[in-house]
């Protein structure tokens, strides 16, 4: 692991605004006396999450999105890199790119030519405007020609922010390149949008994460199936970190990694007991089906929610008449709605079996 970047999250962390703070000292001053507290060791590769101790520090290490890192490549040889707007879900490499490449733009020292801002830091734009202010103006030590601002979360700032971000970036366009980073770049003003060049990170392709998955199986000695890969990637839906926290979390809890340790471990319902649930509800009769859907929720734990969402996803592999499946999804969303609302589960199990019933008599009459 690269102690740069273990440096420079440690410091994220410092900065965040998280109401846990871990004290570096170890005495905690209690009321009046002082309270000795173990010694905290110090992060090493072994007990750092996976996630970190396997994020990627050059370009080649990034599975995905090889068009961004070439067009980017080619921005830094021909020394005319553009401000970036990266957006897209969670866990696609967002912070891994722009991390990747302030290294490679300015090799060992590359941490003192960054500057990172979360954008639901409570301190108001003139507080950052102060910050980029000092850090802009600090020319002489870097060579390379401009010093990189990453404001990461730029969808949670206000209208009123973002518009005077865009003056701050024209202002300082000699001596700075920003980096925007969000999820949704819809709730960036246009204004913004159009000083930087766009990139999207869709989430990664399956391959894409068996590949990197891979890589860290073999360097951490993990005894996985593959059906318990398949399982894993299934659940991620393309987001890298999620792949990487439960192959870590899987790896400490069984010996081998089968697909019930993974379904077991994230608490996601098995597809096995989705069929059995929509084959149950879809034929036998009312009360039968009912404890069926009972027994499965309370000796596997399931939340009607995490069922309704598998049954969804379930549906889609089916062959169904279109207004049946209407029937079905508007009923489900209203069901996910009133859960979502703190209906009453009971009460929930019987609207879906009712759905389920209602939309056989549609099929029969189809
Ligand atoms: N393209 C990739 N190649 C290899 N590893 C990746 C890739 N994308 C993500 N990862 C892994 O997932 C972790 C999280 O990625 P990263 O922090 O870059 O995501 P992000 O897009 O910034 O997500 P968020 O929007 O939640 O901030 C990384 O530490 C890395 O281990
Ligand atoms: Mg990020």
């Amino acid at each position: 692991m690269d102690d740069d970047i273990m440096d420079y999250e440690e410091e994220k962390r410092d900065r965040s605004p998280s109401p846990i703070r871990f004290e570096s000292n170890s005495k905690l001053k209690g009321k009046g006396k002082v309270i000795d507290q173990p010694e905290i060791a110090p992060p090493t590769d072994d007990n750092l999450p996976w996630v970190e101790k396997y994020r990627p520090k050059t370009f080649n290490e990034l599975v995905s999105h090889k068009v961004i890192i070439s067009t980017i490549e080619k921005f830094i040889e021909e020394h005319r890199l553009p401000h970036l707007l990266f957006y897209g879900p969670s866990g696609t490499g967002k912070t891994s790119t722009i991390l990747a490449c302030a290294q490679k733009l300015y090799g060992p020292k590359w941490k003192s030519m960054i500057m990172e801002m979360n954008a639901s830091d409570t301190r108001g734009i003139d507080t950052v405007r102060e910050e980029i202010k000092t850090f802009a103006s600090t020319r002489k030590i870097f060579s390379s020609g401009f010093k990189l601002i990453i404001l990461d979360e730029a969808d949670a700032m206000t209208q009123q922010a973002q518009n005077a971000l865009r003056r701050i970036i024209e202002k300082y366009t000699q001596n700075v390149r920003f980096c925007i980073i969000c999820n949704y770049v819809s709730k960036i003003i246009p204004a913004i949008q159009s000083r930087c060049t766009r990139f999207r990170f869709s989430p990664l392709e399956l391959d894409q994460i068996e590949t990197r998955l891979n890589f860290i199986i073999d360097a951490e000695n993990v005894n996985i199936t593959q059906e318990g890969k398949n399982a894993l990637m299934k659940l991620s839906g393309g987001d890298m970190r999620k792949a990487l926290n439960i192959l870590q979390s899987c790896h400490a809890a069984y010996e081998r990694i089968d697909e019930n340790a993974v379904y077991n471990c994230t608490g996601n319902p098995e597809p096995q007991s989705i069929k059995d649930i929509v084959e149950a509800m879809s034929g036998n009769e009312f009360t039968a089906a009912y404890s069926m859907m009972m027994k499965i929720k309370t000796e596997k734990g399931i939340a009607l929610q995490d069922i309704i969402m598998d049954i969804y996803k379930y549906l889609e592999s089916y062959q169904l008449p279109a207004d049946v499946r209407i029937y079905l999804l508007d009923n489900l969303a209203n069901i996910d709605y009133r859960l979502a609302k703190g209906g009453t589960e009971k009460f929930q199990v019987s609207a879906l079996l009712g759905t389920f019933k209602n939309a056989l008599e549609l099929v029969q009459q189809n």
